[in-house]
């Protein structure tokens, strides 16, 4: 009922320009699909996605509504939105140029290579997750100032709503209720000072949560910058947080971390360019691996969520993954042959031996040989000049280490997990790993993390990604196959349900919804499948080449909204 509510909502303001934004955190609504002539963002929340609508009226540019949308984020979702996390920004912007900044964790000075095994050389996984020892050094704030250098409003205008948000409150979702609830007792193990997510009685739809010790670290950002976060009183809340709970990140760390700039991953698919993120994401090297691995084949003709075309398509994830798992890294520590990996040749030799009907094994299935040698949150956003951007942002696990510093009321990620802490033994997304992922000192861990955009003749046509772990390069290659090959709406293609494999282990998960018949024919090929709950929370947006409408989408699977003019 809500929801066809919401779509009558949305039908009736379709197309409508809004005269003045005003956020009001007490009472908004989630607007699934909207469809606007100007600008869009769609994000993991409606306040969010509305700073950032608000921000394009103001005369603000897809990078600054990016910037002012995570700090929004970093408030009123505090399960993935952060400061004290990492992401990638991936854009292209109206002049044509492409831009990736990495703002991804770093394994602090004092990491070593088997600072999770216990003296028997066995992984406690349980330290690379839960508290202190399991957060990187956080690189969302350089992130975020180095973007600026694509902006085009003032910092301080950017972050003023998410300072205020954070000082007078909003009211929270039965989602956001739920998730409170079901981390306190972690909130209150993990942490050694009182945090703004813990109160005697349960949360319920319709709290205002309030967070002063956030506003203050914001404010302080606003005001110093950078040095707001990693010098002075933040660096120090951060530090003295590590001393109380066994913790490593030191003052320099924090000062010497930098955010960087790499060349975007760019490939063709058919007519289109994909733009996606490089290394330290696995994400576009996978994408342009899959996409590479299934272009030859008359996929389209197959069908959606056909026997053959999932077949394929889980043949190659098999294949990418186990790439993945072998030879990709951090690109400053180790060297990755990113060129023969993605090379045309090599792909349509991954694929050899693939066998329509029959399904492959992945004892048998390894990396390739070469001669030598769940929580995170996506944003999308297209302003009117035709400016877009991709970005996706994480704590790593739902609220990350669940560890907030005291003082100044973040969150810290628990994105250590995701190098790996010992050849072959899984992380918390099942996923492994060897050297090429150990961690070092100062070594940013692989991701799996893939904002994406497609282009046609150089326009942006797509802005697309997830959270999900492991199933976020899966996801992202669906909702492209989904749109460009079945002929999909946007909206469809992300809502529509997923499956994923990735090599180890060798099994295909499918959402619960999954169609029964293609199940049965999988399983008759002979594939394990096992069911599971959502993979991943989509957005999207689609600008129309001709008209430059927008059309916006944000997943079903959560409190995800659209917003725009
Ligand atoms: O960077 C990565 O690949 C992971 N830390 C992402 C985590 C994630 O997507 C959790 N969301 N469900």
């Amino acid at each position: 009922m809500r929801f066809l509510l919401t779509i009558g909502v949305v039908i009736c303001t379709a197309y409508t320009t809004y005269a003045q934004r005003t956020i009001d955190p007490y009472h908004y609504s989630i607007e699934k699909n909207i469809r606007v002539a100007k600008g869009a963002v769609v994000s993991a929340h409606p306040l969010a996605s509305e700073v950032g609508a608000m921000i394009l009226e103001q005369g603000g540019n897809a990078v600054d509504a990016a910037i002012a949308t995570q700090l929004a984020l970093a408030v009123v979702y505090p399960g993935a939105g952060n400061i004290g996390g990492g992401g990638f920004l991936v854009g292209h912007l109206k002049n044509g140029k492409n831009i990736a900044i990495d703002y991804r964790e770093k394994a602090p000075a004092k990491a070593s290579r088997n600072m999770y095994l216990d003296s028997a050389g066995n992984a406690i996984t349980q330290l690379s997750l839960d508290g202190h020892l399991a957060a990187g050094v956080p690189g969302t704030v350089a992130g975020l100032f180095a973007s600026m250098k694509y902006a085009r409003l003032p910092f301080k205008k950017l972050i003023a709503p998410a300072i205020e948000l954070a000082a007078k409150g909003y009211v929270i979702t039965a989602a956001e209720a739920r998730d409170l609830n079901e981390a306190k007792e972690q909130f209150i193990r993990l942490n050694t000072a009182p945090t703004a997510f813990v109160r005697e009685e349960p949360w319920k739809a319709g709290d205002t949560l309030f967070q002063p010790e956030l506003a203050h670290t914001l404010a302080l950002i606003r005001d110093k910058g950078a040095a707001g976060f990693y010098q002075g009183e933040t660096a120090a809340n951060i530090v003295a947080e590590m001393k109380r709970g066994n913790g490593i990140i030191t003052l320099a760390d924090l000062k010497n971390y930098q955010a960087k700039e790499r060349q975007a991953v760019a490939f063709p698919y058919k007519k289109y360019t994909i733009v996606t993120m490089p290394l330290p994401s696995s994400g576009g090297i996978c994408l342009q691996q899959l996409m590479g691995m299934v272009e030859n084949y008359p996929i389209a003709k197959w069908g959606f969520h056909s026997p053959e075309a999932v077949q394929l398509m889980i043949e190659a994830e098999r294949r990418a993954y186990a790439d993945r798992a072998n030879f990709l890294g951090d690109p400053d520590f180790v060297k990755v042959p990113v060129k023969r990996l993605t090379d045309k040749k090599y792909l349509a030799s991954r694929m050899q031996d693939f066998v329509p009907g029959k399904a492959g094994s992945s004892e048998i299935t390894k990396a390739g040989v070469f001669p030598e040698s769940e929580e995170t949150t996506h944003l999308s956003i297209i302003d009117a000049e035709g400016n877009a951007i991709a970005v996706t942002t994480t704590l790593n696990g739902h609220y990350g280490s669940r560890t907030v510093v005291g003082g100044s009321g973040f969150l810290l990620n628990n994105e250590m997990d995701d190098f790996s802490v010992k050849p072959g033994v899984p992380n918390m997304y099942g996923l492994v790993g060897n050297e090429a992922n150990a961690i070092a000192p100062h070594k940013r861990m692989l991701s799996s993390m893939t904002p994406t955009l497609v282009l046609e003749k150089n326009q942006v046509l797509y802005s697309l990604g997830t959270p999900g772990g492991s199933t976020i390069i899966t996801s992202v290659f669906q909702t492209l196959m989904n749109t460009l090959e079945f002929g999909l709406t946007a909206e469809e293609a992300i809502n529509k349900p997923k499956f994923h494999h990735q090599w180890l282990p060798d099994q295909v998960m499918v959402e619960n919804d999954f169609p029964e018949s293609t199940i049965r024919a999988l399983e008759q090929m002979g594939y394990k499948i096992t069911k599971r709950g959502a993979i991943g929370r989509s957005e999207i947006i689609k600008r129309d080449p001709k008209t430059k409408q927008l059309e916006a989408s944000g997943d079903h699977r959560g409190d995800d909204s659209a917003a725009g003019y």
